[in-house]
Protein backbone atom coordinates (compact mmCIF):
# COMPACT_ATOMS: atom_id res chain seq x y z
CA UNK A 1 0.00 0.00 0.00
CA UNK A 2 2.46 2.15 1.01
CA UNK A 3 4.27 1.54 -1.89
CA UNK A 4 1.56 2.43 -4.13
CA UNK A 5 1.25 5.77 -2.63
CA UNK A 6 4.82 6.46 -3.53
CA UNK A 7 4.73 5.63 -6.79
CA UNK A 8 1.63 7.85 -7.50
CA UNK A 9 3.34 10.55 -5.65
CA UNK A 10 6.36 10.18 -7.86
CA UNK A 11 4.17 10.01 -11.06
CA UNK A 12 2.72 13.58 -9.68
CA UNK A 13 5.94 15.45 -9.11
CA UNK A 14 7.13 13.72 -13.01
CA UNK A 15 3.64 15.41 -14.58
CA UNK A 16 3.47 18.24 -12.39
CA UNK A 17 5.89 20.26 -14.08
CA UNK A 18 3.56 19.59 -17.40
CA UNK A 19 0.01 20.90 -16.28
CA UNK A 20 -0.96 24.00 -17.93
CA UNK A 21 -0.13 27.60 -16.58
CA UNK A 22 -3.85 28.38 -15.81
CA UNK A 23 -4.33 25.77 -13.65
CA UNK A 24 -0.61 25.32 -12.01
CA UNK A 25 -1.09 29.09 -10.78
CA UNK A 26 -4.53 29.25 -8.56
CA UNK A 27 -7.45 30.96 -9.28
CA UNK A 28 -6.92 34.52 -7.84
CA UNK A 29 -5.22 37.10 -9.62
CA UNK A 30 -2.48 36.92 -7.65
CA UNK A 31 -1.65 33.77 -8.23
CA UNK A 32 -1.86 33.90 -11.80
CA UNK A 33 0.37 36.65 -12.12
CA UNK A 34 3.80 36.25 -12.57
CA UNK A 35 6.42 36.78 -9.49
CA UNK A 36 7.81 39.85 -11.49
CA UNK A 37 4.55 42.00 -11.57
CA UNK A 38 2.53 43.39 -8.81
CA UNK A 39 -1.20 42.79 -8.88
CA UNK A 40 -2.87 45.51 -6.96
CA UNK A 41 -5.66 47.52 -5.58
CA UNK A 42 -6.94 50.81 -4.24
CA UNK A 43 -8.02 50.44 -0.60
CA UNK A 44 -11.84 52.11 -0.07
CA UNK A 45 -11.83 54.31 2.55
CA UNK A 46 -11.94 58.42 2.82
CA UNK A 47 -12.38 60.95 -0.09
CA UNK A 48 -15.77 60.09 -1.95
CA UNK A 49 -16.96 57.76 0.45
CA UNK A 50 -17.43 60.33 2.84
CA UNK A 51 -20.72 61.05 1.31
CA UNK A 52 -21.83 57.85 0.26
CA UNK A 53 -24.79 55.96 1.94
CA UNK A 54 -22.17 53.37 4.00
CA UNK A 55 -20.02 53.25 6.37
CA UNK A 56 -16.20 53.66 5.55
CA UNK A 57 -15.74 50.32 3.57
CA UNK A 58 -12.09 49.47 4.66
CA UNK A 59 -12.50 49.14 8.65
CA UNK A 60 -16.56 47.57 7.96
CA UNK A 61 -16.62 45.10 4.94
CA UNK A 62 -15.27 41.99 5.94
CA UNK A 63 -16.17 40.71 2.93
CA UNK A 64 -14.18 43.51 0.90
CA UNK A 65 -11.24 42.65 2.90
CA UNK A 66 -11.31 39.21 2.57
CA UNK A 67 -11.18 39.58 -1.78
CA UNK A 68 -8.63 42.47 -1.15
CA UNK A 69 -6.65 39.66 0.50
CA UNK A 70 -7.15 36.82 -1.61
CA UNK A 71 -6.77 38.80 -5.12
CA UNK A 72 -4.29 41.02 -4.36
CA UNK A 73 -0.24 41.43 -3.86
CA UNK A 74 -0.30 45.08 -3.70
CA UNK A 75 -2.23 48.11 -2.38
CA UNK A 76 -2.53 51.57 -2.42
CA UNK A 77 -4.80 53.86 -0.09
CA UNK A 78 -7.12 55.60 -2.13
CA UNK A 79 -7.44 58.54 0.18
CA UNK A 80 -6.04 57.60 3.58
CA UNK A 81 -2.74 59.02 2.77
CA UNK A 82 -3.45 61.94 0.81
CA UNK A 83 -2.97 65.17 2.57
CA UNK A 84 -6.52 66.18 4.07
CA UNK A 85 -6.60 62.79 5.36
CA UNK A 86 -3.21 62.42 6.85
CA UNK A 87 -2.39 65.66 7.74
CA UNK A 88 -5.72 67.27 8.84
CA UNK A 89 -4.65 69.91 10.93
CA UNK A 90 -1.11 72.18 10.38
CA UNK A 91 0.30 69.78 13.79
CA UNK A 92 -1.62 66.99 13.91
CA UNK A 93 -1.09 63.86 11.79
CA UNK A 94 -3.86 61.68 11.44
CA UNK A 95 -1.90 57.85 10.45
CA UNK A 96 -4.70 55.51 11.67
CA UNK A 97 -6.61 54.46 8.86
CA UNK A 98 -3.10 54.06 6.53
CA UNK A 99 -1.89 51.99 9.31
CA UNK A 100 -4.64 49.79 9.30
CA UNK A 101 -3.47 49.20 5.53
CA UNK A 102 -0.37 49.03 6.00
CA UNK A 103 -0.46 46.36 8.95
CA UNK A 104 -3.01 44.27 6.97
CA UNK A 105 -0.80 44.43 3.53
CA UNK A 106 2.08 42.88 6.34
CA UNK A 107 -0.28 40.05 7.30
CA UNK A 108 -0.71 39.00 3.60
CA UNK A 109 1.97 39.22 2.41
CA UNK A 110 0.66 42.55 0.10
CA UNK A 111 3.34 45.61 -0.64
CA UNK A 112 2.48 49.09 -0.66
CA UNK A 113 2.26 51.61 -2.99
CA UNK A 114 1.95 55.05 -1.28
CA UNK A 115 -0.19 58.03 -2.30
CA UNK A 116 0.86 60.92 -2.67
CA UNK A 117 3.25 63.86 -1.42
CA UNK A 118 3.10 66.65 -4.03
CA UNK A 119 -0.77 67.23 -5.45
CA UNK A 120 -2.83 70.38 -6.49
CA UNK A 121 -5.93 68.44 -5.20
CA UNK A 122 -7.11 67.27 -1.72
CA UNK A 123 -5.17 69.71 -0.01
CA UNK A 124 -6.44 70.23 3.55
CA UNK A 125 -8.24 74.06 4.40
CA UNK A 126 -4.76 74.93 6.47
CA UNK A 127 -2.73 75.02 3.60
CA UNK A 128 -5.07 76.16 0.73
CA UNK A 129 -6.31 79.02 2.02
CA UNK A 130 -3.69 80.23 4.82
CA UNK A 131 -0.76 82.91 4.39
CA UNK A 132 2.48 81.21 4.34
CA UNK A 133 5.55 82.85 3.17
CA UNK A 134 7.72 80.87 0.21
CA UNK A 135 10.40 79.55 2.86
CA UNK A 136 7.60 78.23 5.60
CA UNK A 137 5.46 77.07 2.83
CA UNK A 138 8.89 74.96 1.90
CA UNK A 139 9.59 74.18 4.94
CA UNK A 140 5.50 72.66 5.63
CA UNK A 141 6.08 70.15 2.48
CA UNK A 142 9.53 69.27 3.61
CA UNK A 143 8.46 68.37 7.24
CA UNK A 144 4.98 66.62 5.95
CA UNK A 145 7.36 64.42 3.38
CA UNK A 146 9.73 63.76 6.49
CA UNK A 147 7.11 62.97 8.37
CA UNK A 148 4.66 60.91 5.84
CA UNK A 149 7.76 59.16 4.24
CA UNK A 150 9.92 58.47 7.59
CA UNK A 151 7.16 57.21 9.51
CA UNK A 152 6.41 54.22 6.80
CA UNK A 153 9.97 53.73 5.72
CA UNK A 154 10.72 50.53 4.83
CA UNK A 155 6.98 49.52 4.77
CA UNK A 156 6.71 51.22 0.88
CA UNK A 157 7.95 49.40 -2.09
CA UNK A 158 6.63 53.00 -4.29
CA UNK A 159 5.65 56.12 -3.37
CA UNK A 160 3.60 58.51 -5.93
CA UNK A 161 5.68 61.82 -4.87
CA UNK A 162 4.56 63.81 -7.55
CA UNK A 163 1.06 63.48 -8.86
CA UNK A 164 -0.30 65.31 -11.93
CA UNK A 165 1.89 68.37 -11.98
CA UNK A 166 1.32 68.51 -15.46
CA UNK A 167 -1.93 70.23 -17.60
CA UNK A 168 -2.85 68.92 -20.64
CA UNK A 169 -0.86 71.29 -22.84
CA UNK A 170 2.23 70.00 -20.55
CA UNK A 171 2.53 73.24 -18.60
CA UNK A 172 3.47 72.61 -14.66
CA UNK A 173 0.10 72.97 -13.12
CA UNK A 174 -0.23 76.35 -11.30
CA UNK A 175 -2.98 74.98 -9.30
CA UNK A 176 -0.69 73.02 -7.39
CA UNK A 177 0.28 75.65 -4.73
CA UNK A 178 4.03 74.20 -4.14
CA UNK A 179 4.74 74.47 -7.81
CA UNK A 180 2.86 78.01 -7.76
CA UNK A 181 4.39 79.39 -4.82
CA UNK A 182 7.61 78.34 -5.43
CA UNK A 183 8.68 76.95 -8.84
CA UNK A 184 8.59 73.61 -10.33
CA UNK A 185 12.42 73.30 -8.79
CA UNK A 186 10.31 71.81 -5.92
CA UNK A 187 9.61 68.64 -7.70
CA UNK A 188 13.17 67.59 -7.76
CA UNK A 189 12.86 69.05 -3.63
CA UNK A 190 10.58 66.52 -3.06
CA UNK A 191 11.86 63.64 -4.25
CA UNK A 192 15.10 64.14 -2.60
CA UNK A 193 13.47 64.29 1.08
CA UNK A 194 11.11 61.18 -0.07
CA UNK A 195 14.45 59.83 -0.62
CA UNK A 196 16.21 60.55 2.61
CA UNK A 197 13.29 59.57 4.52
CA UNK A 198 13.19 56.01 3.15
CA UNK A 199 15.95 55.22 0.97
CA UNK A 200 14.16 52.31 -0.08
CA UNK A 201 11.80 53.12 -1.50
CA UNK A 202 11.04 53.56 -5.16
CA UNK A 203 9.81 57.04 -6.11
CA UNK A 204 7.53 57.62 -8.75
CA UNK A 205 6.00 60.39 -11.43
CA UNK A 206 2.29 59.65 -11.23
CA UNK A 207 -0.36 61.43 -14.12
CA UNK A 208 -3.37 60.73 -16.19
CA UNK A 209 -3.85 61.35 -19.75
CA UNK A 210 -0.37 59.57 -20.29
CA UNK A 211 -1.54 56.56 -22.06
CA UNK A 212 -1.19 57.91 -25.42
CA UNK A 213 1.73 60.24 -26.77
CA UNK A 214 1.63 63.81 -26.72
CA UNK A 215 2.97 67.28 -25.33
CA UNK A 216 1.99 65.76 -21.74
CA UNK A 217 3.89 62.34 -22.19
CA UNK A 218 6.69 64.79 -23.71
CA UNK A 219 7.02 66.96 -20.74
CA UNK A 220 7.75 64.13 -18.62
CA UNK A 221 10.22 62.61 -20.40
CA UNK A 222 11.65 66.24 -20.59
CA UNK A 223 10.87 66.34 -17.27
CA UNK A 224 12.72 62.65 -16.30
CA UNK A 225 15.84 63.40 -18.02
CA UNK A 226 16.53 66.98 -16.22
CA UNK A 227 15.80 65.00 -12.76
CA UNK A 228 17.92 62.00 -13.69
CA UNK A 229 20.99 64.33 -15.18
CA UNK A 230 20.77 66.06 -11.96
CA UNK A 231 20.83 63.35 -10.47
CA UNK A 232 17.66 63.51 -8.14
CA UNK A 233 16.52 60.16 -6.52
CA UNK A 234 13.67 59.21 -9.40
CA UNK A 235 13.25 55.71 -9.92
CA UNK A 236 9.81 55.37 -12.29
CA UNK A 237 7.36 56.84 -14.20
CA UNK A 238 3.09 55.64 -13.51
CA UNK A 239 0.48 55.47 -16.24
CA UNK A 240 -3.32 56.18 -13.50
CA UNK A 241 -4.91 54.37 -16.61
CA UNK A 242 -8.48 55.96 -15.80
CA UNK A 243 -10.46 54.95 -19.26
CA UNK A 244 -13.71 55.37 -20.63
CA UNK A 245 -14.92 53.32 -23.07
CA UNK A 246 -16.18 56.64 -25.12
CA UNK A 247 -12.21 56.94 -26.06
CA UNK A 248 -10.20 54.04 -27.60
CA UNK A 249 -8.25 51.28 -26.29
CA UNK A 250 -4.79 52.70 -25.16
CA UNK A 251 -3.17 50.81 -27.89
CA UNK A 252 0.00 53.00 -27.77
CA UNK A 253 0.70 52.86 -24.28
CA UNK A 254 3.57 49.60 -24.43
CA UNK A 255 5.26 52.21 -26.70
CA UNK A 256 4.82 55.03 -23.92
CA UNK A 257 6.30 53.46 -21.10
CA UNK A 258 8.75 51.92 -23.41
CA UNK A 259 10.61 55.71 -24.04
CA UNK A 260 10.78 55.76 -19.59
CA UNK A 261 11.85 52.45 -19.52
CA UNK A 262 14.67 53.77 -22.43
CA UNK A 263 16.22 56.35 -19.63
CA UNK A 264 15.94 53.29 -16.93
CA UNK A 265 13.05 54.00 -14.86
CA UNK A 266 10.38 51.45 -13.41
CA UNK A 267 7.14 52.08 -14.90
CA UNK A 268 3.83 50.72 -13.44
CA UNK A 269 0.10 51.32 -14.05
CA UNK A 270 -1.69 52.65 -10.88
CA UNK A 271 -4.99 53.36 -10.90
CA UNK A 272 -6.98 51.12 -14.17
CA UNK A 273 -10.53 51.39 -14.73
CA UNK A 274 -12.62 51.19 -17.62
CA UNK A 275 -15.97 53.07 -17.59
CA UNK A 276 -18.88 52.65 -19.65
CA UNK A 277 -22.08 54.50 -20.51
CA UNK A 278 -24.88 53.16 -18.36
CA UNK A 279 -26.90 51.12 -19.10
CA UNK A 280 -24.52 48.16 -18.97
CA UNK A 281 -24.71 45.43 -22.02
CA UNK A 282 -22.94 42.38 -22.36
CA UNK A 283 -21.27 43.84 -25.50
CA UNK A 284 -20.18 46.55 -23.55
CA UNK A 285 -18.67 44.30 -20.90
CA UNK A 286 -16.81 42.31 -23.49
CA UNK A 287 -15.37 45.58 -24.72
CA UNK A 288 -14.20 46.78 -21.34
CA UNK A 289 -12.40 43.20 -21.02
CA UNK A 290 -10.20 43.91 -23.99
CA UNK A 291 -9.57 47.22 -22.66
CA UNK A 292 -8.59 45.74 -19.45
CA UNK A 293 -6.56 43.14 -21.22
CA UNK A 294 -4.70 46.05 -23.40
CA UNK A 295 -3.24 47.79 -20.46
CA UNK A 296 -1.83 44.59 -19.32
CA UNK A 297 -0.02 43.64 -22.02
CA UNK A 298 1.17 46.82 -22.29
CA UNK A 299 2.92 46.25 -19.15
CA UNK A 300 3.84 42.76 -19.82
CA UNK A 301 5.76 44.16 -22.79
CA UNK A 302 8.03 46.60 -20.92
CA UNK A 303 10.95 44.86 -18.79
CA UNK A 304 10.78 46.93 -15.83
CA UNK A 305 7.20 47.66 -15.64
CA UNK A 306 6.45 45.90 -12.50
CA UNK A 307 3.20 46.86 -10.88
CA UNK A 308 -0.72 46.92 -12.36
CA UNK A 309 -2.88 48.54 -9.89
CA UNK A 310 -6.60 48.77 -9.76
CA UNK A 311 -8.44 51.47 -8.63
CA UNK A 312 -10.74 49.92 -6.68
CA UNK A 313 -11.70 45.56 -7.68
CA UNK A 314 -15.72 46.61 -7.30
CA UNK A 315 -18.61 48.72 -8.11
CA UNK A 316 -19.74 48.75 -4.45
CA UNK A 317 -16.90 51.65 -4.12
CA UNK A 318 -15.80 53.05 -7.11
CA UNK A 319 -15.46 56.49 -7.33
CA UNK A 320 -16.53 56.67 -11.32
CA UNK A 321 -20.33 57.04 -10.62
CA UNK A 322 -19.69 59.91 -8.38
CA UNK A 323 -16.94 61.81 -10.24
CA UNK A 324 -18.29 61.18 -13.89
CA UNK A 325 -22.10 61.85 -14.54
CA UNK A 326 -24.07 59.01 -16.91
CA UNK A 327 -20.92 56.45 -16.61
CA UNK A 328 -19.75 53.37 -14.29
CA UNK A 329 -19.65 49.73 -14.10
CA UNK A 330 -16.19 50.63 -14.31
CA UNK A 331 -14.30 47.66 -11.95
CA UNK A 332 -13.92 44.01 -12.53
CA UNK A 333 -16.46 43.01 -9.78
CA UNK A 334 -20.28 44.00 -9.66
CA UNK A 335 -21.41 45.16 -6.06
CA UNK A 336 -22.19 41.80 -5.00
CA UNK A 337 -18.41 41.02 -5.93
CA UNK A 338 -19.34 38.73 -9.17
CA UNK A 339 -17.24 38.20 -11.23
CA UNK A 340 -16.93 40.57 -14.79
CA UNK A 341 -15.56 39.04 -18.09
CA UNK A 342 -12.84 41.97 -17.28
CA UNK A 343 -12.06 40.04 -14.14
CA UNK A 344 -11.27 36.67 -15.57
CA UNK A 345 -9.64 38.22 -18.81
CA UNK A 346 -6.84 39.81 -16.46
CA UNK A 347 -6.68 36.28 -14.66
CA UNK A 348 -6.47 34.81 -17.93
CA UNK A 349 -3.39 37.42 -19.20
CA UNK A 350 -1.39 37.28 -15.98
CA UNK A 351 -1.57 33.09 -16.14
CA UNK A 352 -0.63 33.42 -19.36
CA UNK A 353 2.21 35.98 -19.50
CA UNK A 354 5.94 34.80 -19.88
CA UNK A 355 6.62 33.50 -15.91
CA UNK A 356 10.53 35.03 -16.29
CA UNK A 357 11.30 38.53 -16.78
CA UNK A 358 13.93 40.22 -18.98
CA UNK A 359 15.61 41.77 -15.78
C1 LIG B 1 -10.00 59.74 -6.19
C2 LIG B 1 -10.63 58.81 -5.15
O1 LIG B 1 -10.89 57.56 -5.76
C3 LIG B 1 -11.88 59.41 -4.58
O2 LIG B 1 -12.34 58.63 -3.49
C4 LIG B 1 -11.66 60.84 -4.13
O3 LIG B 1 -12.88 61.42 -3.71
C5 LIG B 1 -11.04 61.67 -5.23
O4 LIG B 1 -9.84 61.04 -5.68
N1 LIG B 1 -6.31 60.49 -9.68
C6 LIG B 1 -5.70 60.18 -8.48
C7 LIG B 1 -6.51 59.58 -7.38
O5 LIG B 1 -4.47 60.28 -8.35
O6 LIG B 1 -6.02 59.95 -6.12
C8 LIG B 1 -7.97 59.95 -7.50
O7 LIG B 1 -8.70 59.24 -6.51
C9 LIG B 1 -8.48 59.64 -8.90
C10 LIG B 1 -7.72 60.43 -9.94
Amino acid sequence: MRKAILAVVAAAAVLLPFAPPAQAHGSSLRDAAPRYLRIGSAVAGGGHHVDQPYPDPFPNDREYRRILAREFDSVSPENQMKWEFIHPERHRYNFGPADAIVAFARRNGQVVRGHTLLWHSQNPAWLQEGTFTKAQLRSILREHIFTVVGHYRGKIQQWDVANEIFTENGEYRQENIFIRELGPGIVADAFRWAHQADPRAQLFLNDYGVEWPGVKVDAYETLARQLLQQRVPLHGFASQAHLSMRYGAPDQLAGVLQRFDDLGLATAITELDVRMDLPVTDEKLATQAVYYRTVLDACLAVDGCNSVTLWGFTDKYSWVPVFFPEEGAATVMWEDFRKKPAYFTVRDTLASAPRHHRR
